[in-house]
């Protein structure tokens, strides 16, 4: 299984931040926030690794982290996405990168304590469709979040006014190859962009959609409330084994 981080798009939400940088390459206490999906990658088993950047400054990232070789690897992928489409626009460009196989994707402002291995081993084994990581938090409406019935999703809203769950879907995606004729079908939602939240639904449409509860705190970092939590809980209690 291949790995995929998306760590395009602009970050408007942390103005005037990343009108001179990057989000992904702002820091998370003592390193830039990219380096924590690329060591989760790694702690769940994955090291063919492509990174989609976009935005500003994209080339920092290949000053930053070059061949890879800091965090054990032989070798990182690169490319570019023009514009902010949206996640399932990002996952796009990685489908010549996929040659046919499953794929692990994390989005660059994502960030874990501990690690997704087991779900990743469970997906190997699964036939076919993806899998996704729910995590329970107090604000879900900041997220997409799953319906449930019973210990079933049936269907995931994006960014709901009233969630009916209180589980967020973090940006840990695990996808058959079939995740790219699902983002071909796509249309821009009301924000613009192509949602991971619609492929999603469709994997729960065909019944090919399971989950596992991540293990440990999570958090995304897009935001200067959540950077800020971000770095509290890495400064608190480690990640990662960075
Ligand atoms: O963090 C988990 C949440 O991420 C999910 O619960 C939501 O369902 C999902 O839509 C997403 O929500 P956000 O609105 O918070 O995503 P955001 O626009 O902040 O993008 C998250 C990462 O995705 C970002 O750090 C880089 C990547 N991205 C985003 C866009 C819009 C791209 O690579 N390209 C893009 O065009």
């Amino acid at each position: 299984m291949k790995g995929v981080i998306l760590a395009g798009g602009l970050g408007t939400r942390l103005h005037p931040l990343t009108k001179v940088t990057n989000k992904h390459l702002l820091p998370v206490y003592n390193k830039p926030m990219i380096f924590y999906p690329i060591q989760s990658l790694i702690n769940a088993g994955i090291s063919d690794i492509l990174l989609v950047t976009g935005g500003n400054n994209a080339g920092d990232f290949l000053r930053l982290i070059g061949n890879g070789k800091e965090f054990g690897l032989k070798h990182i992928d690169y490319t570019y996405q023009e514009g902010e489409g949206g996640i399932a626009d990002a996952l796009k460009l990685a489908e010549y990168f996929s040659a046919g196989e499953k794929i692990a994707v994390m989005l660059g402002d994502n960030i874990i304590e501990k690690n997704f291995k087991k779900a990743a081993e469970e997906f190997r084994k699964q036939e076919r469709g993806a899998k996704i990581m729910l995590k329970e938090v107090p604000d879900p409406e900041r997220f997409g979040v799953p319906v449930l019935d019973g210990d079933r999703v049936v269907r995931i809203e994006e960014k709901p006014d009233n969630p009916k769950s209180k589980y967020a879907v973090t940006g840990i995606y695990l996808f058959d190859n079939t995740v790219f004729d699902i983002a071909r079908t796509l249309v821009p939602s009301d924000r613009g962009e192509l949602e991971i939240t619609d492929v999603n639904n469709v994997y729960i449409e065909r019944g090919e959609l399971t989950y596992d509860i991540l293990d440990g705190w999570w958090t995304d970092a897009g935001t200067f409330a959540s950077l800020n939590r971000a770095t509290n809980l890495v400064v608190k209690t480690g990640a990662n084994k960075l």
